[in-house]
Order: structure tokens, then sequence, then C-alpha cells
């Protein structure tokens, strides 16, 4: 049983849900191991739309164990939405088959009003942060400040640290951004109401899971967001607080290197970016509007317009050395469908020299212009393709051209939202 990580190949939002969906058949544990509600999987299960933004929509399959590991940034209250809805809708009958690490730390009110106070505070230097407080989470996280669920489930614990905390985080809200300051009582009444719910599905995950791997249980790692938005290896400090790469599936789960035997990334046939940050292969033009519109490229979780350009080579070879990708899947083929020409990007122009890899500073990639190879489209409606020698001779071209260009085999070609509108190569 093979434990393979699913990670997003370029800046999030590259259609992860379907593909962990798929994989998820084959696994008997699906885990998150980093991020917070800012995922936000959108799936359509029968005639239901269901929106998970924070457990692994593993939870929708009977028999799958969902942990939610000691790398994400848990909201309560979120939390405790997610799984009154899905109960109201008859899924999780058993508790057992979610858990939480004791050792993942909790959103506070604080960090929520510091994150909004500060986003609106910076004006045209905005991150794009979605306001939920992830990143003043993390930011308490390393700065040995946190408070985790094992303090929140420790009452006394759990007073002590919020009282050694607030001054602090409401000297900021007060001094520097003009915002109403809050009282421990407050935040002791909501959070100690969701202890209790909370409780029943804390545990010590990375036992949990190292058990399952002893018993020969396959593991699905499920990453949120994209490799050029990791906090390490992303378009720092355009990035999220996280590790998304693969090997944030370890450090973020407590399970060994040794113990992952495929890294899949998942791309789309061309790119989008939310938020800010450099984009090379970025179109401000109708084409770009044309992508827009016939990917639906609007944020599932805050319904931003998301910027849309070319599939860049460059970007998806860092992705496969970065990740370690033994594979990469393709989706949203059919966005493609019925435009003249199509483009990839092969390589950066900079200062007279063509570059062949991402650059490692922000000032040198935005002075960068992409060199394109170009591709004859095709105006064939690919939806039902099942194999890949169904596709028009021209989609066929470029899922090659790209396999050799990115550096790691096309082992999925996703061609429309539905998960039997699946080519499945490996
Ligand atoms: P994050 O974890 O937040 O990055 O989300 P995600 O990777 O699941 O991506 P997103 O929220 O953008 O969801 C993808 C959307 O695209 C969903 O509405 C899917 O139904 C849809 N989708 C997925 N694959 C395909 C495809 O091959 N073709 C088309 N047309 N739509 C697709």
């Amino acid at each position: 049983m093979a434990n393979v990580v699913v990670i997003g190949a370029q800046w999030g939002d590259e259609g992860k849900g379907k593909v962990v969906d798929i994989y998820t058949e084959f696994a008997d544990n699906v885990v998150r191991y980093q991020g917070g509600n800012n995922a936000g999987h959108t799936l359509v299960v029968g005639d239901e739309k269901v929106i998970l933004h924070l457990i692994p929509s593993g939870i929708l399959h009977e028999g799958k164990r969902c942990i939610i590991g000691n790398g994400v940034v848990l909201d309560p209250e979120v939390f405790i939405m997610e799984i009154t809805k899905l109960k109201a809708n008859g899924y999780l009958k058993d508790d057992s088959m979610l858990r939480l690490s004791e050792s993942l730390h909790i959103i506070m009110p604080y960090h929520k009003r510091i994150d909004i106070a500060r986003e609106a505070k910076s004006g045209a230097k905005k991150i794009g942060t979605t306001g939920r407080g992830i990143g003043p989470a993390y930011e308490d996280k390393i700065g040995r400040r946190g408070i985790r669920l094992m303090d929140l489930l420790d009452e006394k614990s759990f007073s002590r640290k919020v009282k050694e905390i607030l001054d602090e985080k409401n000297l900021i809200l007060t001094q520097f951004l003009n915002d109403k300051p809050f009282t421990f009582e407050e935040i002791y009444e909501e959070y100690m109401g969701y202890a209790e719910t909370l409780r029943k599905y804390a545990a010590d995950t990375s036992l949990l899971l190292h058990k399952e791997i002893r018993a020969g249980k396959s593991l699905l790692f499920e990453g949120a967001q994209g490799t050029l938005l990791d906090v390490d290896h992303g378009s720092y400090p355009y990035v999220t607080s996280s590790s998304t790469c693969s090997g944030g599936a370890c450090t973020g789960s407590g399970v060994s290197p040794r113990e992952i035997h495929e890294v899949i990334g998942i791309a789309k046939a061309y790119a989008t970016r939310v938020g800010s940050g450099p984009f090379p292969t970025e179109l401000e033009d109708e084409t770009g509007e044309a992508l827009r519109q016939a990917g639906r490229e609007f944020g599932s979780t805050t319904g931003r317009p998301r910027r849309c350009g070319w599939y860049d080579a460059l970007v998806a070879r860092y992705a496969v050395r970065v990740n370690g990708l033994s594979g990469i899947a393709i989706t949203k083929l059919d966005v493609l469908s019925g435009l003249e020409t199509v483009k990839v990007c092969t390589g950066y122009s900079y200062n007279g020299q063509v570059l062949d890899e991402v650059p490692a500073s922000l000032e040198v990639i935005e002075q960068c212009r992409p060199i394109y190879q170009e591709f004859p489209g095709w105006t064939e409606d690919i939806t039902g393709a099942k194999s890949l020698a169904e596709l028009p001779e021209n989609a066929q071209n470029y899922i090659k051209r790209i396999e050799e260009l990115s550096g790691a085999p096309v082992v999925l070609v996703s061609v429309g939202p539905r998960r039997s509108e699946t080519i499945v190569l490996r």
C-alpha cells in the first residue's frame, strides 16, 4: 500500500479537490498537514455541492479516517460548523473517523482581528491574506506563544497562556491597528464552549498514523495551496505561512519521510494566481479573461477573481525539484478547448539572458519576460475522452510537451469537473 502526498504544483487552486477525491479511494487515512480553513475544496457529491475548508474531503467516504495533523492551525468555530453540516447531511456517523492532533495550534480571536486590521492598514502592499487569522496563528507558533489543542483542553493551562499573551495582543490592536481590545472573559467563555466538542476528536495523531502504517494501512496526504506559496520555497513574501511543499507532509504530521512512496503534483493546463506577487505568464488581456470565464476562476473561499495566464514550465520544473514529484496530474485541459493558439512558457528573458530555472530573487522574477512555445489549439469537446489517444492530436502534443519540459511523467489528465471526466495514465 503506497503512502502518497498530493500537493499543488503552482499557486494553489489547481483542482486538487477532485484529484484527492480520486486518490482517496485507495487510501485508508487522509491527512491534512498544513494551512487552516483557507483551503476550500468544492466537491460535487451526487447532486450536492459540498464546500469543506478544513476537514479533508475523505470524510465523505465511509471507512476513511481523516486526520488533521499538528502542522495545521485550527479555527474551532469553523471546525464545529463543518462537523455540524456534515452530520446534518448524514456524514461522520462515527466520530472516531475524524482525529485532530492535540499538538495543532488554535486560531484565537485576536489572530483574526489582527489579520484583518493589518491587511486593511497595509494599502498597496497587501499580501492578499484571507483574513482568517492563519498567518498570525503561525507567527505565535514560531514565536513559542501559541495555544495548542492540548492547552485548550486543559482549562488551567489555557487560562494562564491567554492571560500571558493578551496584554501584548491588546497593545498591538489598540496602539498599532486602531482596533478594539479583547477581555479575557469573552475569550475564555467562547473557547471553553468549543473545548467540549473538540475533546472527543483530540489524539496523538503521529502515533495513530505510525500504528496505521505498521498495520499495513495507507496514507494520503492532502496538501493545500501550492508550491509557489510555500513559506520557504515560494515567492516570499507573497506566500502563505505554512510549508505547502511535500516536506511539510512529514513535519506537519509526524510521519517519517521514509514512509512516503509517491509525491503527485497537481498543475492546471494553464496557470492562475490569487492575490499579489510575481506571475510572469499572466495575461491581462481578453485571452486571460476567456480563461477566467471558461475555467470559472473565482476563489471558492473568497469569490475573488483569479489572475490567469499560460502554463509555465519553469514553475513546473521547480515544483518537480523541490517536492520530488514522482508524477504530475494535469487538470482543466478542457478549459483550453476552443482557443486558436495555446502557449507554454519555456524560459524567461532577463537582461538579455535566457533563464531556464525560476530565479530565487523576487526583483529578478519581476523583470523576467516569458519566452513561449506556441501550439495550434483544438475546438473539439474533450470532456468525454477516456485515453490520451481519444484527445485531439493538438491536445496530445500539448500534454507531451508539458511532460518533456516539466521533467516528471504526467500520470493523470482531468478533462472536466466530474470524477468520470478523467484520463488515468498510471
Ligand atoms: P485549493 O486546495 O484551495 O487549492 O483548492 P483546489 O485545488 O481544490 O481548487 P479549486 O478550489 O479551484 O477547485 C477546482 C474547481 O475546478 C472545482 O470547481 C472543480 O469542480 C473544478 N475542476 C476540477 N478539475 C476540473 C477540470 O478538469 N475541468 C474543469 N472544467 N473544472 C475542473
